[in-house]
């Protein structure tokens, strides 16, 4: 977990009382996608908005990079239950049937 913290491109942490309590971790090409990897707030601080500020914060940051004209992909997986959380920052569930499937294979396992 921490090499893959390491290597993220981009990472944004929230601390209280000098210790981590919120973390999002990005891998983007400052072009045309992101995908989110970890995005944790820790349970004491969990329905605050702290989640929701880290996010924005976080596409703000995206945002900011572009040059005119240019548009982004920011793409996750959400946790099972998770969906209406992320529906409320404006994603949606992407239709096999408008986009193609989402696809992946873990090596070594099929
Ligand atoms: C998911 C997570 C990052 C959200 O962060 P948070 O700081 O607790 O969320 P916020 O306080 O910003 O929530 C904002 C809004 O989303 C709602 N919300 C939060 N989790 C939700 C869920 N699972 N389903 C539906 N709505 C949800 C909140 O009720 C709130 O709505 P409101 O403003 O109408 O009250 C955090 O709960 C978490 O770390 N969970 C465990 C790890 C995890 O699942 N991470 C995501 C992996 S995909």
């Amino acid at each position: 977990m921490n090499l893959a913290i390491r290597n993220s491109i981009k990472s944004f942490i929230v601390r209280y009382k000098n210790r981590a309590v919120a973390t999002i971790n990005w891998l983007g090409d400052y072009g045309m996608h992101w995908f989110m990897k970890e995005f944790i707030v820790g349970r004491e601080f969990q329905g605050q908005m702290i989640g929701t500020f880290l996010y924005r914060f976080s596409e703000n940051f995206m945002k900011s990079t572009l040059k005119e004209n240019w548009k982004v992909c920011i793409d996750l997986r959400a946790s099972k239950g998770q969906e209406g959380f992320y529906r409320s920052l404006g994603f949606q569930i992407v239709s096999e049937k408008e986009t193609g499937s989402g696809m992946e294979k873990m090596p070594g396992e099929e």
